[in-house]
């Protein structure tokens, strides 16, 4: 079972900030899950296009320019991290997912990954693309065939995962509210992972550990691990 920090140790830390992969690293997940949105071609981290829940400013990330964005203050004096920050911090140390908020993120990201491999050597078999928005996945696809696509879903669909497979997407990420048996033996008969989100709970984490999903989005990855008796991969 994999663990993946959910936006970070977010339950510990600010959420989406770089302190919060940083310590998502240090309790050794096996991933870290951010989101997107794109500000004038720029990707930046964060969860709400709203301002005010996750930052001290206000209004929508779209009044502003990417340098007023970053003058605040995303919760013990972290800044709103741009993905080209985060790529250099995580890279070669733990797999990614990059979870696209925005409606307009998919051209940014594949011109990011482009100059990531160029000037970092980023190996992008290290990331995990997902989105509700599965037209951007399409978009994504018909690009870069070579990217893993993660389907997500906050729901229990009637052909339960036919929607990842008609996406050729690699995994499938379902909502703990909504999964069940089913859904899972549906999604590995078509040969998908299937990751789970989000999972703080012992008695979830269980229930999915028996029902043989492949991974979990937990805000606190070392809790997680312990739980799950889980030893690190290193
Ligand atoms: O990607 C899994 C999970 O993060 C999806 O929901 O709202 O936490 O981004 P949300
Ligand atoms: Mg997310």
């Amino acid at each position: 079972m994999q663990i993946i920090a959910h936006r970070g140790a977010s339950g510990e830390f600010p959420e989406n900030t770089l302190l919060a992969f940083e310590h998502a690293l240090a309790q050794s997940a096996d991933a870290i899950e951010l989101d997107v949105f794109a500000v004038a071609g720029e990707l930046i981290v964060i969860h709400d296009h709203h301002l005010a829940r996750t930052t001290n400013g206000t209004g929508s990330i779209y009044q502003y320019s990417l340098a007023q964005l970053q003058q605040l203050d995303a919760g013990q004096g972290q800044r709103i991290p741009t993905l080209w920050q985060v790529l250099k911090l995580i890279q070669g140390k733990c797999w990614l997912n990059i979870e696209l908020k925005g409606p307009d993120t998919a051209a940014p990201l594949l011109a990011l990954l482009n100059k990531a491999e160029q000037q970092l050597g980023f190996d992008c078999q290290q990331l995990l693309i997902s989105s509700f928005n599965h037209h951007l996945l399409a978009a994504i696809k018909l690009k870069r065939p070579d990217l893993k696509l993660g389907a997500l879903t906050a729901s229990l669909p009637l052909d339960y995962a036919a929607f990842a497979t008609m996406l050729q997407a690699y995994s499938v990420h379902c909502d703990v509210s909504f999964i069940n048996q089913a859904m899972v033996d549906d999604a590995k008969a078509r040969g998908l992972k299937v990751f789970v989100y989000t999972v703080d709970e012992p008695d979830d984490i269980k229930r999915l550990t028996g029902y043989g999903v492949d991974g979990i989005f937990c805000n606190f990855p070392a809790r997680s691990r312990g739980v799950l008796n889980k030893k690190p991969a290193i």
